[in-house]
């Protein structure tokens, strides 16, 4: 799919679904290259979670970081969305030779189950699109699935709910401060590197995050004695 074909597909679904994607746009080839920044180098083979792959923009930046061994799920709640990346999958090159190890999954993010699956999240959700309860949600959820020590990786626009603030009304205001205190939250806590990239409309900031660390052995655990 040609650049103008994937935007046009993008703004068809998002613009009757804005609540959700939160975006007008997909994400640039920059920005979808910064949120799977912590695939590249040497690294064992691991799980790896997009969350809203949309029209699959990440998704191919990822494909092209996945090492022998990688598995990548890919959570989408738009039917139109996942349908398209079903495709993308099948037909990219981007895929080649790592198609049997990429699925595509129609659903919320917060209803996937399983606890300590992931190595990796990569998120592109609307968190400031969303109401706080489900961003609560979100967050919890993704602390669950990802395994100790794992990294999830999600973006913001920058200053989107400053900018937003002066033309709300008293109720959205409130939903954009109560969502800006749990994300601040999180990342007080949990950041371990972020990104700035202008390259992108509008321009966003890449936040990495552990929500877990590593568990330390316990004795008898290790492979350094029995
Ligand atoms: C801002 S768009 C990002 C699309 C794409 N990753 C990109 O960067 O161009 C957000 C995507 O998240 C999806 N989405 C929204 N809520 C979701 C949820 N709870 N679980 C999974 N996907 C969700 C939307 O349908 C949309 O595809």
């Amino acid at each position: 799919m040609g650049i103008w074909s994937e935007y046009g597909e993008f703004w068809k679904v998002t613009r009757r679904n804005f609540k959700t994607t939160g975006a007008l746009l997909p994400s640039s080839p920059f920005l979808a290259r910064a949120l799977a920044a912590e695939l590249e180098g040497p690294r064992p083979a691991g799980r790896i979670l997009e969350v809203g792959p949309g029209t699959g923009v990440v998704t191919k930046a990822i494909a092209r970081r996945m090492k022998p061994g990688d598995h990548l799920d890919c959570v989408e709640l738009n039917a139109t969305f996942a349908d398209s990346v079903r495709e993308l999958v099948r037909s990219h090159r981007a895929f080649s030779g790592k198609r049997d190890r990429v699925e595509v999954i129609t659903s919320g993010v917060e209803d996937l189950p399983g606890t300590d699956v992931y190595d990796y999240i990569v998120s592109g959700l609307p968190l400031n699109s969303f109401p706080a309860a489900l961003v609560r949600r979100i967050f919890e959820a993704l602390a669950r699935l990802l395994k100790p020590g794992g990294v999830v990786s999600y973006f913001e626009y920058v200053l989107v709910r400053e900018l937003q603030k002066p033309f709300v009304n008293k109720d959205e205001r409130r939903r954009l401060h109560r969502v800006g205190k749990i994300v601040g939250q999180y990342i007080t806590e949990f950041q371990v590197r972020r990104e700035h990239v202008l390259m992108n409309v509008p321009p966003a900031v890449v936040r990495h995050l552990i929500l877990k660390p590593k568990r330390a052995a316990r004795r008898g655990d290790s492979s350094a004695g029995s």
